[in-house]
């Protein structure tokens, strides 16, 4: 079975929408209860102050502290009983990572639609079921007589954790979520270039022009005019048709990420990555942008 029949097979299945109708709300009431300092959690789990995902950065920890105590666990099978301590340890990182994962991926999640949103649950379910077993495999480590089936039953929680890893692959490679969406092989202008009429763009409000190949958000507030790129970098959302707010900010009408007019930097995610700013001039009654120098 290949990548692409897995995932359309997990794609197929009804009760993965169902138990996502479920629990996705939950995440987001969650940290909407949880007022501005929700909103700022949210924002840390999302990786918005890194200008990058978080969740990726963290799995790095449970994915090699659980390759090393595969190892290590290995060599204590082969005979090497002074290997054990050091398994015990890394297993213990391990899980301590996991925790860190579920919660920035639990929150990445929490704004994702359709087929990627059935993949990411069953990533997750698959990484819960593999810390399970590392938690188990974790306390019958200390108990005499049950070593070899706690090491037996982490090396199964590796191979399920191989699954979970795969799974998240195909989410940032297939679904593309994580990446940046304004990474775009259209050419940046380097060159001031005509995009609209000034008196086109009334004050307090907004609409995307071409920039060559580029679409551009034009904002007017207070009188002032900014450019940013117009695809969100979250997951391509069309800024034009979200909201322009007081704080010469605009929220993106998909899942609610908030960036700066100003310089293009996220206010509030699941964004991570700022939007490219441009520079903006009015020349002979034409708005003219080119990418911010
Ligand atoms: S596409 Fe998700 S916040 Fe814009």
């Amino acid at each position: 079975m290949n990548e692409k029949t897995i995932t359309n097979y997990i794609d197929e299945q009804q009760w993965l929408d169902d138990a996502g109708n479920a629990l996705q709300p939950a995440i987001i009431k969650a940290y909407k209860s949880g007022g501005e300092a929700g909103q700022k959690l949210k924002n840390f789990m999302h990786g918005t102050w890194l200008g990058h995902p978080l969740h990726p950065v963290i799995t790095d920890v449970p994915v090699g502290a659980y390759t090393a105590t595969a190892v290590l666990d290995v060599l204590e099978l082969a005979g090497h009983n002074k290997y054990s301590a050091g398994a015990d340890v890394t297993l213990a990182v391990g899980l301590v990572g996991a925790l860190g994962s579920a919660a920035t991926g639990l929150t990445d999640w929490s704004a994702t639609s359709g087929k990627g949103r059935k993949v990411g649950l069953v990533h997750g379910l698959l990484n819960v079921g593999a810390t399970a077993l590392y938690a188990t495999s974790f306390f019958l480590r200390r108990g005499k007589g049950s070593r070899n089936t706690a090491i037996g039953l982490a090396l199964v929680g590796y191979g399920i954790s191989a699954a979970a890893a795969y799974l998240g692959g195909h989410l940032v490679f297939g679904e593309q979520i994580g990446v940046d969406h304004t990474a775009t092989a259209a050419e940046y202008p380097v060159d001031f270039i005509a995009v609209l009429p000034e008196n086109e763009l009334a004050d307090n409000s907004m609409r995307c022009v071409q920039a060559g190949e580029v679409p551009v958000l034009l904002a007017r507030k207070n009188n002032k005019i900014f450019a940013i790129a117009h695809t969100c970098s979250h997951f391509g959302g069309p800024l034009s048709e979200g909201d322009l707010l007081e704080n010469c900010s605009v929220r993106c009408p998909w899942h609610g990420s908030v960036f700066s007019l100003e310089d293009g930097s996220v206010i509030n995610g699941p964004a991570s990555e700022p939007q490219p700013k441009f520079d903006v001039r009015i020349n002979n009654g034409q708005i003219e942008v080119r990418k911010a120098t």
